[in-house]
């Protein structure tokens, strides 16, 4: 398994209140697969891809990523692993508003080992005409290009996607469907993607449906949809 996660636990502290988020969650994929979580608000499913990817961390459990346990790295390594490792895509597109588009994508290639050619991630998001734009020159579905582009320009084991399509229409929404499929196929990058939308399930080698804290369903797909059927 590329990606195991078990019996993963992780609680909040606000006050005098704890709020068990995870539940001694499990999943597993595997190298060059997309996984769908999918659930409800509040169910926990940022926080379980933020551990994940090296952003937050756990109380207990284990996290295996291509046979390192982050669980049990220090800060520092983890910063590494995060770094050479993760891409994340979130929705709110997060790019740096007075960096143009070229740049935004520069700043991460810049910290990596073995970055792929900025102009060449432009060109496969579709978006290397519009390299010398700043972001607020673009439409959200664009916005969304570029920071898939800065995601895989570092060429990540692991792409980790918060709801990508959540503030898109439903067209664009299938175009950048589409676009994380195709990185899949020509990147064999492996994908994990948060989404409350249960049609975009069916894009999904495996489908983990989270509710208050704790995976209650996995399902594994045995045909796969291409994006562009995907219909809500
Ligand atoms: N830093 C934090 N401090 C305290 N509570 C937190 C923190 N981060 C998340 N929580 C709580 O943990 C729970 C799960 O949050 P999480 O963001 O993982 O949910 P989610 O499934 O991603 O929800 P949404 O679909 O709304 O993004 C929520 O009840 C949230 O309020
Ligand atoms: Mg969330």
């Amino acid at each position: 398994m590329f990606l195991k996660v078990e019996n993963l636990k992780k609680s909040y502290k606000t006050g005098d209140i704890t709020t068990q988020v995870l539940k001694g969650v499990g999943m597993d994929l595997s190298k060059g697969e997309i996984g769908v979580i999918l659930g409800p608000s509040g169910s926990g499913k940022s926080t379980l891809l933020n551990i994940i990817g090296g952003i937050d961390r756990c109380d207990s459990g284990t996290v295996l990523v291509d046979n390192i346990e982050i669980t049990k790295l220090n800060d520092n390594k983890l910063t590494d692993y995060r770094r050479e490792n993760i891409g994340f895509i979130f929705q709110f597109y997060n790019l740096i508003p007075n960096l143009t588009v070229g740049e935004n994508i520069e700043v991460v290639s810049n910290i990596s080992k073995t970055p792929l050619n900025t102009d060449e991630v432009l060109k496969a998001v579709g978006m290397l005409d519009k390299k010398h734009r700043f972001p607020k020159e673009l439409s959200g579905g664009e916005q969304q290009r570029v920071s898939i582009a800065r995601a895989i320009v570092k060429n990540p084991k692991l792409l980790l996607c918060d709801e990508p399509t959540g503030a898109l229409d439903f067209v664009t929404s299938r175009e950048i469907l589409k676009l994380l499929q195709q990185i899949n196929k020509d990147f064999g990058t492996t994908i994990l993607m948060i989404t409350h939308n249960s049609a975009i399930s069916a894009m999904a080698n495996r489908v983990y449906k989270v509710r208050s804290g704790e995976i209650v369903e996995s399902i594994i797909n045995s045909t796969i949809m291409p994006a562009e059927r995907i219909e809500w």
